[in-house]
């Protein structure tokens, strides 16, 4: 069967999940950071190639104070740990976004991790932080500009290969939890050609086994990349 080397996850939902619930948002965030746990075992499993997981988008600083410090606090005690185990396993882990804004200690609990597996080649494990897709696209462009690019003669991997994603293969499928139908921002470039998997379920009551049906879907879809059919 036909399966996406690379798959793209936005893990939306974990305010509703908590509200539903009558508990704080902040604990939706601490169950969905559980599940997303069992979902890069099941990447690995499955034997995934590269497997991008947006955490934290450029606008999610508009969220008020105590949520934002909550999915920050979070986030800097699984890469103290259960990020850490991963990498026994063969995990090759980076983080993507603009780390200029998040904190010293978040800073280096993130290279720490990157410079502990850098020699792994397991499943790639892509952590998308402070991530814009906009953002990422204009901050190429600015890498770019401090190499003296000759703009009049830009060429498309000019732009690709300063990307945060430059070594990755782009999106092949993108599943996006909680019903919402849009990309909020993420690799939009990336994921030009990507097929998409939108289920209502929120992100903490996600499943490995519906993670397994997603990857079933894309085996299913017939890919054209603007051709007549996928052979020509
Ligand atoms: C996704 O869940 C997590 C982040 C954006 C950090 P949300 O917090 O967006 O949950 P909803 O969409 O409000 O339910
Ligand atoms: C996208 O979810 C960001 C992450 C999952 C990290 P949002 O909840 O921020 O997106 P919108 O605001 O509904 O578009
Ligand atoms: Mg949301």
């Amino acid at each position: 069967m036909n399966k996406p080397c690379h798959v793209g996850l936005i893990m939306d939902g974990n305010g509703r999940w908590a509200s539903n619930q009558n508990l704080n948002r902040n604990e939706g965030h601490k169950a969905g950071a559980k599940i997303c746990m069992d979902i890069i075992h099941e990447a690995i499993n499955l034997d995934i190639k590269v497997l991008s997981l947006f955490a934290f988008s450029t606008e999610n600083w508009l969220r008020p104070d105590d949520e934002v410090l909550s999915i920050m606090s979070i986030l800097n005690s699984y890469l103290e740990s259960e990020i850490l185990a991963f990498l026994k396993r063969g995990v090759h882990f980076r983080v993507i976004g603009d780390r200029s804004k998040l904190s010293t200690k978040t800073r280096f609990l993130m290279s720490n991790a990157e410079k502990l597996s850098i020699k792994n080649k397991g499943l790639k494990l892509v952590l998308a932080v402070n991530y814009g897709g906009q953002d990422d696209i204009l901050r190429s462009i600015k890498k770019l500009a401090e190499k003296n690019c000759d703009f009049k003669n830009i060429q498309f991997d000019d732009l690709q290969e300063n990307l945060d994603t430059t070594d990755l293969p782009t999106v092949d499928l993108m599943i996006r939890t909680s019903g919402e139908q849009r990309l909020s921002n993420f690799m939009i470039w990336q994921a030009a050609y990507a097929e998409y998997y939108f289920t209502q379920t929120q992100w903490p009551d996600f499943t490995v086994e519906e993670f397994s049906q997603a990857i079933n879907t894309f085996g299913q879809r017939e890919r054209r990349f603007g051709k007549i059919d996928n052979k020509s």
